[in-house]
């Protein structure tokens, strides 16, 4: 089957990426082959094409996309072709027309949900669900902090948050963003870099200090983040989309209130078949509730996976980008 597929020759610019053709291989043992009918872009794979995550020249980007079944292995059960899925993790290679993936990553899509809403949803739906769900139970009178509040994670997080019973700070870069904080749930929303956030926080929180603080911004929020942070609150740093932070002094986490620090990957929070699974069956469930809903701001063409990028990057997007590879 001729496949077409965007290939990262060099680490850096979104330029780099090219759209190449190859003959795609029947799928090997454990393997299902996919036609992607929509794929989802994450911050991730800008750091990966960046070269911020360890990686082989040349590569593959993407680790999520939806479509239907092709053809199974042998030796795969509960996929046959025809099937409508939706996959997250590794290997990368999602941004492409079709592709071989391990069946353990795929789960079949209900009917009512269309590919274009998996496709934004779902890598960024079982982030936020292990945040919210996993991390630490939101207890009743929980004031939380999210970084990127109007972002991909964000829009899906922070409904997640309010309806486990939080009061949302949400900060956003820019004025124009703030609509989509509130409009997600956020209760405030803080707009870096004007005026005093960490005393703004410490208003809304009657001086106690957020519960929580999920920061996915890195070294420009993080002294912020920890700084808003309640008696023995939790440190959440799951991203670094401006840089990554400095190590943290054990004794400063002591003084400033027996806080926790935690550094978590989705990876090892679906690395279980179970876990994906439930995951997977909560993030459909928020979906179906509306609970949650899959703000698109740019369907692009997959040869426009450079774009898509820039988009993200230059903190243009509002939602979730996807690539049409069709
Ligand atoms: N650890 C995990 O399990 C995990 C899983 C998925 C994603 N993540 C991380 O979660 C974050 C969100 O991912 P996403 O795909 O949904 O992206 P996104 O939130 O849609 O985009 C990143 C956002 O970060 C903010 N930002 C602040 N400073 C930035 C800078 N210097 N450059 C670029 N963006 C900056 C921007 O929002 P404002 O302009 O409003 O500040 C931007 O919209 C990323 O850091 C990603 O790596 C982590």
């Amino acid at each position: 089957m001729r496949n077409r597929f965007i290939q990262g020759r060099d680490f850096g610019s979104p330029d780099l990426l090219a759209l190449q053709t190859e003959e795609l291989a029947a799928p090997g043992p454990g393997q299902i082959l996919v036609r992607h009918s929509a794929i989802g872009v994450n911050f991730i794979d800008i750091l990966l094409r960046r070269g911020e995550l360890a990686r082989d020249l040349p590569y593959r980007l993407g680790l999520e996309g939806a479509g239907e079944v092709v053809a199974v292995a042998d030796d795969v059960g509960g996929f046959a072709p025809g099937d409508r899925i939706v996959y997250a993790g590794g290997p990368t290679g999602s941004y492409a027309e079709a592709r071989v993936l391990p069946a353990a990553r795929a789960v079949r899509l209900p009917d009512g949900i269309d590919d274009d809403t998996a496709a934004a949803v779902f890598f960024k739906g079982l982030t936020a669900d292990y945040l919210v769900h996993r991390m630490r139970p939101i207890a009743p009178g929980d004031t939380v902090l999210f970084t990127a509040a109007a972002g991909g994670v964000g829009q899906l997080a922070v409904p997640m948050l309010k309806a486990a019973g939080a009061t949302v700070i949400g900060t956003v870069g820019s004025e124009e963003k703030i609509a989509a904080a509130t409009g997600v749930g956020c209760d405030h929303v803080l707009v870096l870099g004007s005026g005093d956030a960490a005393e703004r926080i410490r208003e809304w929180t009657g001086g106690r200090g957020v519960a929580i603080a999920y920061d996915s911004i890195g070294r420009a929020t993080f002294d912020l983040s920890l700084a808003s942070l309640a008696r023995f609150g939790l440190l959440v740093s799951y991203g670094w989309s401006s840089g990554d932070v400095e190590p943290v002094a054990l004794a400063h986490l002591r003084d400033a209130g027996s806080l926790f620090v935690t550094r978590p990957t989705v990876a090892h929070y679906i690395q279980e078949r179970g876990d994906l699974i439930a995951g997977a069956e909560r993030v459909f469930a928020a979906l179906k509730d509306g609970v949650i809903r899959a703000n698109i701001h740019a369907k692009l063409p997959l040869a426009q996976a450079g774009a898509a990028h820039e988009l993200i990057e230059s903190r243009a997007s509002q939602g979730s980008v996807i690539l049409d590879p069709r």
